[in-house]
């Protein structure tokens, strides 16, 4: 018996839930600041480049298999690869595209919680206020302290953090709101929350956008000192490896690709639908958002009213001292600054919480359709999860960094080659052709039937080697003991896994057998 499965609602709100799932913290956080960190206008050709040989033909792969399993009743790569292998040990390798995003997800929803936080304590005026003054130092100063205190950092302990009340409370409030949302279900809740917090996030964006332009700075700069940081290409930078990595890394992080998020949306696609438009459409989105909107707000702003080397020195510093420290020190030297304050942090609280449902979709998607929870015993059972989960985090230093660096970058480079090879390689290039084409609204260009084939799988494996051999020989000997505890928790996860996923194809084998 094939089970029901949810479907979109309709063809605007589906691709307004994959925008929502794609545009997030990373096009107005991370964007900026990698952006200001290799050199600007150097940045923007390798990324620009990556995202053709790489961010679009891996949506397209990413929607291919989603809409493959879809049609046959699965929404996982689990189940998926296993559909397409057809080898016993292929469904374990699928386990990746369910646990990257469950895994970012503990950590992703705490720092959506602090923007919510900062959006509300702008409101209220409980930002921290900066006196002019004409050293950076100044600016910034109150803003680190503030970032500090909420996150616990200041404390005197080396293994704990200690954030205060609302900083929890913050966080669970977003974290019921997540639930909520899932609970409600693809099209009553993802679906239309995305077509409300989408326009929203765009007209908020746009006056941000309005403000930034009229900035001009006490040293007379202005809006194209700003704006030539960015458009100011620099061929240069194409022999620089560690630029290309960085604008590959960042293609994969907007673009949500490499952890089977987009796949488990792609899976609720109605029948007959087309993966080709629909994935241009919504990536041409993000892209827009990234460029556009998140490049035009922080890194403008601050290049305006700080220079150049200011703002390359503040982005050189963490990924969040651009959004969190140098614009919340702008709106406090501005007039009616709280409510840009206000309105910039909203922002990046519903540009979070469509990513964040997006990541905790898959491992909802796998209780539902191979263990046969139902909706409201798989949210309950990954909200128990998360609120346990999520301490790891929030009280031990370090741990979020080592997360991010083994599951929010390394396997999903890992995740996305795999799922490379399942297409063209396992599924056969000439039928992944046939299947990006089946019932598409646009003709895709023939180039991409080669990109495909050859140079993205290629584009990938030099990826992972470059990082095997330079960045990860530094992380296998962490230097503490918190780091230790989230590569447990790390397999625990994976463990864990394993075992759900070897019940589920037991119980059916069983079923089909009897
Ligand atoms: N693209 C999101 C952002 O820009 C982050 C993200 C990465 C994501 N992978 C994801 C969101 C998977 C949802 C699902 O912030």
């Amino acid at each position: 018996m094939l089970n029901q499965r949810e479907h979109w609602g309709s063809r605007i709100g589906l691709i307004l839930a994959v925008a929502g799932n794609a545009i997030g913290l990373g096009n107005f956080l991370r964007f900026p600041v990698q952006a200001a960190d290799n050199g600007g206008g150097a940045f923007m050709i390798p990324y620009m480049i990556s995202f053709i040989l790489l961010g679009i033909p891996l949506v397209w792969v990413e929607w291919a298999l989603g809409r493959y399993g879809g049609e046959r009743g699965h929404g996982t790569a689990i189940a998926v690869f296993d559909l397409i292998w057809k080898k016993p040990f292929a469904k374990y390798l699928g386990i990746l595209g369910v646990i990257i995003p469950l895994v970012v997800v503990v950590y992703y929803t705490y720092i959506e919680s602090w923007t919510l936080l900062y959006s509300f304590f702008s409101l209220i005026n409980k930002l921290p206020s900066t006196p002019v003054s004409d050293g950076l130092q100044d600016y910034l100063k109150p803003f680190e302290n503030f970032l500090a205190s909420l996150i616990g950092a200041n404390s005197s302990s080396e293994v704990f953090l200690n954030p205060p009340w609302y900083t929890y409370l913050f966080f669970v409030i977003t974290l019921l709101l997540n639930l909520y949302i899932l609970h409600r279900g693809v099209s009553a809740g993802i679906e239309k929350v995305a077509k409300f917090a989408m326009p929203t996030i765009f007209i908020m964006a746009f006056l941000l956008l309005v403000r930034v332009f009229t900035l001009t700075s006490p040293e007379g700069r202005n809006l194209l000192d700003g704006l030539g940081f960015l458009w100011n290409p620099d061929f240069s930078a194409l022999k620089d490896p560690k630029v290309w990595l960085a604008a590959a890394g960042q293609i994969f992080f907007t673009l949500s690709i490499g952890f089977g998020a987009i796949l488990t949306y792609a899976s609720y696609l109605k029948p007959k639908s087309d993966i080709a438009l629909n994935g241009l459409a919504s990536a041409s989105v993000n892209e827009f958002a990234e460029v556009i909107l998140g490049g035009s707000i922080a890194i403008t702003a601050s290049v305006i009213f700080f220079g150049i080397a200011a703002t390359q020195q503040i982005a050189s510093q963490g990924a969040f001292n651009l959004g969190f420290m140098a614009l919340p020190a702008i709106f406090a030297n501005i007039p009616y600054g709280e409510f840009f304050g206000f309105i910039w942090f909203l922002l990046l609280f519903f540009a979070g919480i469509t990513s964040s449902i997006a990541l905790m979709q898959p491992a909802i998607a796998f209780l539902e359709d191979e263990l046969g929870f139902s909706r409201d015993k798989a949210v309950i059972t990954l909200g128990i999860f998360l609120f346990i989960s999520a301490n790891i985090p929030i009280f031990l230093k370090g741990a979020l960094d080592e997360l991010d660096f083994w599951i929010g970058t390394f396997s999903l480079v890992i995740f996305a080659l795999l799922e490379t090879i399942t297409f063209v390689w396992i599924l056969g290039s000439k039928k992944a052709w046939e299947e990006l084409n089946r019932y598409a609204d646009i003709k895709v260009p023939k180039i991409f039937y080669y990109i495909l084939t050859y140079i993205s799988p290629a584009f990938l494996i030099v990826i992972l080697l470059w990082w095997t051999f330079t960045d990860l020989p530094t992380k296998l000997v962490p230097n503490n003991i918190n780091a230790w505890i989230a590569r447990g928790f790390i397999l625990l996860t994976v463990i864990i896994g394993v075992i759900l996923v070897k019940i589920a194809w037991e119980k059916k084998n069983g079923r089909t057998s009897s």
